[in-house]
């Protein structure tokens, strides 16, 4: 083991944090929790971001897809991953039509935080959600802005499906990232662009950027857990990989993880689209 993967978070990890790494060109790590023992698992690991994804409702519900989660089945997860964790920064995605307006993003983000006790909440979008990141982030509430490929429209995009591969469509998704900033985004989170796309946009924004197949070049790195630990069954995405294997527990497992993305060596070129 690195000593780089030893270093692990004694004091809460901020945005701050995460803001001092992009400066000091140290990559960060962040991986989906929805419960609170792995949440203590993760955070004895090292990890810095836990995402209480709306991916829950796969992988944790056998749902076809993220569409069938509810507000409730966010607070509750948050809560849970909330109890098993004391460093790391906590991020709850707003699920499938609950930031419709920006009354409903502040009330329904105000749930996440109150609630569940999140840092701060994940939205998906591009110039729709503009207005209520403006509002959250005029209330104190800490957005990330989630683009690219955005699962809550599986069914519009018809598929899980690259974004961003021509340039028309880079330039637009490049100038929706500028936008989502502006109006107040504190992260972006960009998932399947192409790596030179990820790269682009990341030199490009003063916020720390997260990748989910989206190139080696984003400031952190994010995965579904089940993904990291093989658990995934029938087609996997390019960009997952099992981080168990040849480690005998899971907390190596996820120190694995951690130490590959901080060293370069996770996401290489067969994780990453053109
Ligand atoms: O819901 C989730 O787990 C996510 C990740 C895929 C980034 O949004």
């Amino acid at each position: 083991m690195s000593e780089q993967s030893q270093k692990k978070p004694v004091t809460p990890v901020t945005l701050a944090t995460l803001r001092a790494m992009k400066q000091n060109g140290e990559k960060f790590t962040c991986l989906t929790a929805y419960d609170a023992t792995f949440a203590q698992v993760l955070e004895a690991a090292g990890i810095e971001v836990l995402l209480v994804g709306d991916s829950l409702g796969m992988v944790i519900q056998g749902q076809e897809s993220t569409l069938p989660v509810s507000m409730d089945h966010m607070v509750y997860h948050t809560q849970a991953v909330k109890r098993g964790s004391q460093t790391a920064l906590l991020m709850t995605d707003m699920p499938f039509l609950s930031y419709t307006s920006t009354e409903q993003a502040l009330e329904n983000a105000g749930r996440i935080m109150q609630e569940g006790h999140a840092h701060m909440v994940k939205l998906e979008g591009d110039a729709r959600i503009l207005d209520s990141i403006v509002a959250l982030s005029r209330y104190g509430i800490p957005v990330c802005a989630h683009i690219g490929l955005l699962p809550q429209s599986v069914y519009k995009l018809g598929g899980y499906r690259v974004q961003g591969r021509d340039q028309a469509a880079a330039a637009q998704l490049l100038e929706h990232a500028q936008r989502l900033q502006d109006a107040g985004a504190d992260i972006l989170l960009m998932e399947c662009v192409p790596a030179s796309l990820g790269q682009q946009i990341t030199e490009c924004l003063e916020i720390p950027t997260i990748g989910i197949g989206a190139g080696p070049h984003c400031d952190g790195q994010v995965l579904v857990l089940q993904d990291i630990l093989g658990l995934t069954q029938g087609l996997r995405p390019r960009f997952a990989k099992n981080f168990l294997q040849g480690c005998d527990s899971v907390q190596a497992a996820v120190e694995n993880y951690i130490r590959q993305v901080k060293s370069g060596e996770y996401p290489a070129p067969e994780h990453c689209f053109k």
